[in-house]
């Protein structure tokens, strides 16, 4: 017999940064986070996982991401999280002797992304989201959302924020252990049904610095950093879930783009600098105050990960406005686009 599971996972794109690890081991972030999940009709990782008994075990584990199988033998952050989902089967099986050992059966693991992997565009959300959430699935475990995001989050510490939908906080916790390292659901995505997001693919090319390392350089080397973690988040965190409580897009607007700038600020402000955006990025930023500067109010906010690709937000009564505007600026330089309703505008023809 094969046990199989299969589920899809959204990608997540913060508004509040995670930038900097306070323990690179358990992955427990210097910050808290606040995020929005994309819808999944545009971006979303699809994944299945299977086990068997008749699998050679001299194969072990394996993970096949976009037709490739991976080498998971080094990869600390995927064994860690096959290893607690098997603690948790585990309980179950001994809790409940009939159940079958699927916790001693090799995983097969398949992956597939709709998006350019490792772009910036939060592939390792989505991917190890749907990793945790699939054989999460496959074992028929009881725990919640929030609590697989506590072993998404050792697969990537953005994963524990795609876990559910709508907005999400990742409290950073205080706990050594990491125990209170978690991702919460602040607010479904029905509560505000008309925000949207642009997704400008500026480059679909591998980022330069990968975050995991990029995070590591400025905790070390930026004096800047500090200041973000203890003073600046933590005002704009609480300040944030206020503004999306009470659906207030321009001080939504307003701490997004404040919290993207300040982050690649703390990037620029490493040894050595860190450059993620590019002129296309700044070209983005330039139009996105320039609608907001013609309408007289904020209608559309941007925001930018470890990488060029822009995301843009704003609500649908002005979505021929700025998604217009930005398909016939920017449209030419860009390597495409995801509109707001999933549908592939790639080419921009
Ligand atoms: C800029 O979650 O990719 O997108 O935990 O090392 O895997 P690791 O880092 P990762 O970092 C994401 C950084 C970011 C900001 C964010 O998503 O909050």
């Amino acid at each position: 017999t094969v046990f199989r599971a299969s589920t899809t996972a959204p990608v997540n794109i913060a508004v509040i940064k995670y930038w900097g690890k306070r323990d690179a081991t358990l992955n427990l972030p210097t910050n808290s986070s606040l995020s929005v999940t994309l819808s999944q009709r545009s971006l979303r990782t699809v994944t299945t996982a299977s086990c068997s008994a008749s699998y050679p075990a001299s194969e072990g584990d394996t993970l096949t991401l976009n037709g490739s199988l991976q080498d998971i033998s080094s990869s600390k952050r995927t064994l860690a999280c096959l290893a607690s989902l098997r603690v948790l089967r585990n309980e179950l099986e001994s809790a409940n002797p009939s159940l079958p050992a699927l916790s001693t059966y090799p995983l097969r693991i398949v992956s597939e992304n709709n998006f350019p992997t490792a772009a910036g565009l939060a592939s390792s959300a989505a991917g190890f989201a749907a990793l945790v959430r699939a054989i999460a699935n496959l074992y028929e475990l009881p725990q919640s959302p929030t609590e697989l995001s506590r072993i998404a989050r050792q697969g990537s510490g953005s994963a524990c924020r795609s876990l559910q939908g709508g907005y999400v906080a990742w409290r950073s916790g205080t706990k050594e252990d990491g125990s209170d390292s978690i991702a919460e659901e602040i607010a479904p995505a029905s509560h505000w049904p008309e925000m949207r997001a642009l997704i400008l693919v500026v480059s679909a090319e591998k980022k330069d610095v990968p975050s995991t390392e990029g995070m590591q350089t400025t905790v070390k080397t930026s004096p800047l950093f500090a200041t973000r973690a203890e003073r600046i988040v933590p005002g704009r965190m609480t300040a944030i879930e206020t503004a999306i409580h009470n659906r207030d897009f321009p001080a939504f607007a307003d701490l997004t783009m404040r919290d993207s700038n300040n982050f690649h600020a703390c990037c620029l402000d490493s040894e050595p600098p860190i450059f993620y955006l590019n002129d296309v990025s700044r070209a983005a930023i330039r139009l996105v105050n320039d609608i907001n500067h013609v309408a007289g109010k904020t209608v559309a906010a941007y925001t930018f990960d470890a990488g060029p690709n822009a995301v843009i937000y704003y609500l649908d009564d002005v979505s021929e406005i700025v998604a217009g505007t930005f398909k016939a600026i920017l449209g030419e330089g860009l390597d495409g686009w995801e509109g707001p309703f999933g549908d592939r505008l790639k080419g921009v023809s």
